[in-house]
């Protein structure tokens, strides 16, 4: 017989009707007459309550049937007394697929904390508060596709590793087969990369930004959804070494109209999850953090603020308050900043633009004031920065001398120079990273806890 999953026998369409089910069990409890099994199969937060009458079952079929266990049931769907719950199974007959020892199933209790998670993390899954988070994550990265898709713009796949470095951060993993027991040496003594794979130095890349702009001055209009890598040692709840991120690239956009699909893109994914994952936020809601939906709608309703970074300095300078790591014109904002301008001065986020030129991307358009740069940050209550972009230089001659300015390797950027030089267009774009977007969705606090598997400095486990 055909499973139906729990999602849609919790529903009462199939009151009254014999089904079967599949799942793990949550817990068993009951007495000599009656045993209730809650199962859970991972299509909704929600246990499905599976009533077995011991007159038709024995205490020796049932004892396997242990927290962990994996069992499929047929029975008939009957409407439930029991509180919560809408429907539950009257078991006729079942079948263990897996038992689960008892003494050894780590998630034998309820109740654990998320650090313990974390060294479980191959099944934390199978906790409801995983389960809600990876099917909202799930249901964010379809809505990232919808938006662009329904607005036109092309599905473009940049390369994972790389030759460039695109935020000229340094903070790149080596790819390399190389035996770095006995790596080849030139004349001068330095590494022959040569010989290596590529013939080259390559690395996994930290943004599919600089590939993302020669896709939109051809399509017109791109975004790019994939992992990325950054080997910066940022032990923080908000860095990971390995990370999605979302980069749309728009040709014939300026800042301004960046700024307006960055806003609107943000809005519909938050909307997007309220309408389609409410069960599980509601959850999360009620477990750890009792205004996140009123945080969320919170977003929706409000027009985000933009100000300039200049503003928003003086603004934290004139706070009065005392900030771990102080702030002044041309020092980059710590998160803590951040949070100060969205969460206490506005209460709403903030897109802050016009950044000192000394603190961004070489790609970033030169302001007339000749020190400041079209960049546009997306700040976000708890998060901090969630976005970054900005309009690009466009003026072939005004990125050279950027170029050469911040000492960036120019024999790997001959490609990128090009589209300036033929057919250069107004052109901008920014990166989501999809981590923090699923922070602030779910309410969660570390962006450990939002990736299945994640990868963090001294971290690669699972
Ligand atoms: O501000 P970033 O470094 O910008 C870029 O990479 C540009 N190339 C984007 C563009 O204009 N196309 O990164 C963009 C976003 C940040 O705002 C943040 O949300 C996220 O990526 N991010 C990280 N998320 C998790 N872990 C990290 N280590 C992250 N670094 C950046
Ligand atoms: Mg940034």
């Amino acid at each position: 017989m055909k499973r139906t999953k729990i999602t849609d026998l919790l529903t009462p369409a199939l009151i009254g009707q014999v089904v079967t089910t599949a799942g793990w069990v949550r817990t068993r409890r009951g007495n000599k007459h009656v045993q209730f099994v809650a199962l859970n199969d991972g299509s909704t937060v929600k246990n499905l309550q599976v009533v077995f009458d011991m007159a038709k079952f024995s205490d020796e079929q049932l004892k396997s049937v242990t927290t962990g266990s994996s069992i499929k049931v047929t029975g008939i769907l009957v409407e439930s007394m029991g509180k919560g719950q809408t429907t539950e199974i009257q078991a006729e007959s079942f079948v263990l697929l897996g038992a689960s020892d008892p003494d050894t199933y780590p998630l034998q209790k309820k109740g654990h904390t998320l650090e313990f998670l974390r060294e479980i993390a191959h099944l934390r899954p199978r906790t409801n508060t995983f389960g809600a988070v990876l099917r909202i994550r799930s249901a964010l990265a379809f809505a990232v596709h919808k938006f662009f898709q329904e607005k036109g713009f092309f599905y473009l796949n940049t390369p994972l590793i790389t030759a460039s470095d695109c935020e000229g951060a340094g903070a790149m993993f080596q790819v390399t087969t190389l035996d770095l027991a006995n790596l080849p040496k030139t004349e001068d003594g330095s590494i022959d990369y040569s010989q290596d794979f590529f013939g080259k130095p390559t690395a996994l890349t930290v943004s599919g930004q600089l590939e993302g702009e020669l896709g939109a001055t051809a399509l017109g209009a791109i975004y790019t959804f994939g992992p990325t890598f950054r080997a910066e040692n940022s032990n923080t709840p908000r860095h990971l070494s390995e990370f999605w991120m979302i980069e749309p690239e728009m040709a014939f956009y300026e800042i301004e109209e960046n700024m307006d699909l960055a806003e609107e893109f943000i809005k519909y994914c938050v909307r997007y999850a309220l309408d389609h994952c409410r069960d599980d936020i509601e959850f999360l809601s009620q477990m750890y953090d009792p205004e996140l939906i009123s945080r969320l709608e919170s977003v929706l309703a409000d027009e985000f603020v933009r100000l300039t970074y200049t503003e928003g300095v003086k603004i934290l300078e004139e706070s009065g308050k005392k900030f771990e790591f102080p702030v002044s014109w041309g020092t980059d904002l710590q998160s803590e900043h951040e949070r100060y301008l969205v969460e206490e001065h506005f209460k709403r986020p903030v897109i802050l633009t016009d950044y000192p030129k000394d603190i961004k991307a070489f790609y970033m358009k030169l302001n007339e004031d000749g020190k400041t740069v079209r960049a546009m940050d997306v700040l976000f209550p708890k998060i901090g920065e969630i976005i970054g972009g900005s309009e690009r230089e466009a003026d072939y001659n005004k990125l050279l001398t950027r170029i050469e300015e911040m000492n960036i390797p120019m024999k790997d950027m001959w490609w990128y120079l090009d589209t300036r030089k033929f057919g250069t267009v107004p052109h901008s774009g920014f990166g989501l990273g999809f981590e923090r977007l699923v922070l602030f969705v779910t309410g969660m606090t570390n962006i450990r806890d939002v990736i299945p598997f994640p990868r963090t400095p001294n971290n690669a486990e699972f």
